[in-house]
């Protein structure tokens, strides 16, 4: 074989494990991740959830509990469910807005404990709905207008009990708009909205809806969630929702829209985030759980690849395993 006449070696910076640290493009650390909180109601409950092994639905006090080992080890910002029980379901959601709900009182609370923390609260029917639709249904259709009246007041009360950011998941036409002016009407000029800009109608949600027992009653959410086929719709749905006022764009699902970040990235100037769904985290551990997998190395890959593709923040399911490397 000839010699290899090569003076352009890429391996060079590659050579130790201190060169390779020192020209690593994209690093991950706590600060860019947000926790997905699941709150139920009672005391001392913790539930897990068979497709999400290792994550949990609490009650509020073992809540508080869990967010002060994520917050004593960096965590900044965490992004608020509820678990609602059956009977508080009907069709218009109206038990979203109670002042004394379930979401309000743990916004309040986490609030008073954490102060510090970035606490945004999930905005949309679903765990509401008695359809399990992120919206009024009439007639079988999931009607667009009222229910961004439901939203706006869903929102203005999270912000009343001390939200920092909403987080519109619905996919409704206009509803950032809608919130922002309302927010600045009622005068809670500074709570942020973290819009999911882009986000698809995909499978990858599944264990989510186990988690919060929101699947569909009737259908699915193909008319408001976006086809997974369609790239150039995103630009279309970040460039409304910047107009409307948007201080965030979510794209979501996470791993498989990695494209999706890229170009909203590249698009807006803007914070993105990424959402690395309960489905890409329930494949992770499924498969680290059958050891056909490394499962905190894929953990690792999975969300530097988020980095990689341009997103700012990442929510996560992992926040513990983070934590534990
Ligand atoms: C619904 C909502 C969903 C998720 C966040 N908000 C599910 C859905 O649209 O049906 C999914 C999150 C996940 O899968 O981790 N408003």
């Amino acid at each position: 074989m000839d010699k290899l006449n090569q003076n352009i070696r890429p391996r060079r910076l590659r050579k130790s494990a201190a060169i390779r640290d020192m020209v690593q493009e994209n690093h991950i650390g706590i600060q860019d991740l947000i926790a997905p909180l699941f709150v139920v109601d009672g005391k001392g409950v913790k539930e897990g959830i068979s497709s999400m092994p290792g994550y949990y639905r609490y009650s509020l006090d073992l809540q508080l509990e869990k967010l002060k080992i994520w917050v004593d080890a960096g965590l900044r910002s965490a992004l608020l469910f509820v678990k609602v029980e059956e009977d508080l379901k009907d069709n218009t959601g109206k038990a979203s807005w109670d002042e004394n709900g379930l979401m309000q009182k743990a916004i309040q609370s986490i609030k008073s404990e954490f102060p510090e923390l970035c606490l945004m609260t999930d905005v949309a029917l679903d765990p509401y709905s008695s359809y399990g639709h992120d919206g009024i249904v009439r007639e079988g259709e999931i009607v667009n207008d009222e229910t961004v009246e439901a939203l706006i007041k869903m929102g203005l009360s999270h912000a009343k009990a001390g939200a920092d950011f909403l987080a519109p998941s619905d996919m409704m036409d206009g509803r950032v708009g809608a919130i922002r002016k309302a927010l600045d009407a009622a005068g809670y000029t500074g709570v942020g909205i973290m819009s999911y800009a882009a986000k698809y109608a995909s499978c990858f949600y599944g264990p989510f809806r186990d988690a919060l027992d929101s699947a569909p009653g009737f259908g699915d959410k193909k008319t408001y969630q976006m086809n997974p086929a369609n790239k150039k719709e995103a630009l279309r749905e970040i460039e409304l929702d910047i107009q409307e006022g948007a201080d965030i764009l979510m794209v979501k699902p996470g791993m498989p829209y990695l494209d999706v970040v890229h170009m909203v990235k590249e698009h807006a100037d803007l914070p993105v985030a990424a959402y690395q769904v309960s489905g890409e985290y329930a494949m992770i551990k499924a498969a680290g759980e059958r050891g056909w997998l490394n499962e905190k190395q894929a953990m690792h890959e999975s969300l530097l690849a988020f980095k990689r593709a341009g997103a700012d923040l990442i929510a996560t399911y992992f926040i513990d395993d983070f934590i534990n490397i």
